[in-house]
């Protein structure tokens, strides 16, 4: 068995296994056939060019805004830009990841028992609220990990032809999926960027180095575990905008950034995906799927979640902005929660 205390608490021997801890899952096992055809599904679309907006329609916007970025705009009289949005949205967000998800169920519980005496109705409410976001995150992150989902994220990721490649995280908030791309291809060099410096300082900083990420071993082809500080990874605070790389990263990744771009601005968004990559390069994205329960989540979870403009769409729509703005899709698939793509400049 594997001691939660050490700093390294897997190793390969650990390899199969799953385990619930207070805040996440720890996943160090491969798809079975039968479950890699429930949460993956890869490659649907045969032809590209035969797609168009009229066939695929357009995503759909989430438009129930968090209570502060309500509170902003009216105090400040104006829509609340990007920028500020995205430091409202990662403090809020980074709160959730750090929870003790049993110890803050049991308060809430006890919180809302408490609210019953007070026989206020706005206080019983705020206690009911408070459960149902606990038992969402709960499921959501903790028992389903469906938003790191590192099973999801490796069926994507699999099989690039590369060797110790260079990867540009655009928007990379806490960095978690360049680093499950740095443990499956060893020698990785990650730099990651995001112009919301608490996601250096905090979010990223505070990642948990006992995660253990699923990779290979070089030398023996076989399945090893890789911590965070094993990883060779430079974090810019900088907006993307600024960048002034050359076109010298085997990859330049982003996830969840596409969709809080409005249709006039993806074809610079896609662009960013094409300025810093080598030739034959692999951009991969993901974005959050338009799905009833995806829906359901952004509604319940609004006050964590939606500063920004956002927008859910089908892998369909996602690819078709892609494939417009110049690149072929090489894979396209739905995972857990995500959409996801790898694609090259044509
Ligand atoms: C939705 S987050 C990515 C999702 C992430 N996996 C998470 O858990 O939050 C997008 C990130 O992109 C960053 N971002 C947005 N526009 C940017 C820009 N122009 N330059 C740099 N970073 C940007 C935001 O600060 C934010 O941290």
């Amino acid at each position: 068995m594997f001691n939660s205390l050490q700093q390294k608490p897997y190793s390969k021997e650990h390899v199969g296994i799953t385990h619930l801890n207070p805040q996440y899952r720890v996943d160090l096992r491969s798809l079975s056939e039968k479950e890699y055809n429930k949460f993956v599904s890869i490659n649907t679309v045969p032809d590209w060019s035969q797609l168009s907006w009229k066939k695929v329609g357009k995503p759909y916007e989430v438009t129930t805004y968090s209570k502060e970025r309500k509170d902003w705009e009216e105090h400040n009289e104006r829509t609340m830009d990007p920028h500020t949005s995205w430091t409202y949205f990662n403090k809020a967000f980074h709160e959730w990841f750090i929870k003790d998800v049993p110890e803050e169920k049991n308060k809430a519980k006890k919180h809302f028992v408490k609210s019953l005496r007070s026989f206020r109705p706005r206080e019983i409410k705020h206690a009911l609220s408070g459960i149902a976001q606990l038992q969402l995150w709960n499921y959501v992150h903790r028992i389903q990990d469906g938003i790191w989902d590192p099973r999801g994220k490796r069926a994507l990721f699999e099989g690039l032809r590369l060797q110790k490649p260079r990867i540009l995280f655009l928007g990379a908030a806490e960095g978690y999926e360049a680093m499950q791309l740095g443990a499956m291809y060893p020698g990785a060099e990650i730099v990651m960027v995001d112009y919301d410096e608490y996601c250096k300082t905090t979010r990223f900083a505070e990642f948990p180095e006992t995660y253990p990420f699923l990779g290979e071993n070089p030398r023996t082809g076989s399945w090893q575990v890789i911590y965070k500080d094993e990883l060779n990874i430079e974090y810019i605070v900088d907006d993307v905008r600024n960048l002034d790389f050359g076109k010298e990263f085997d990859i330049v990744l982003s996830v969840g950034l596409l969709e809080h771009f409005p249709d006039e601005y993806k074809p610079e968004v896609a662009d960013w995906h094409r300025r810093f990559l080598k030739d034959g390069g692999y951009a991969i994205l993901t974005t959050p799927r338009n799905q009833i329960r995806s829906k359901l989540y952004y509604r319940v979870m609004a006050d964590v979640m939606n500063h920004t403009y956002r927008e859910l769409m089908t892998v369909e729509q996602m690819g078709l902005y892609m494939y417009e703005s110049g690149f072929n899709i090489l894979r396209h698939g739905y995972i857990k929660v995500h959409n996801g793509l790898v694609c090259q400049t044509r």
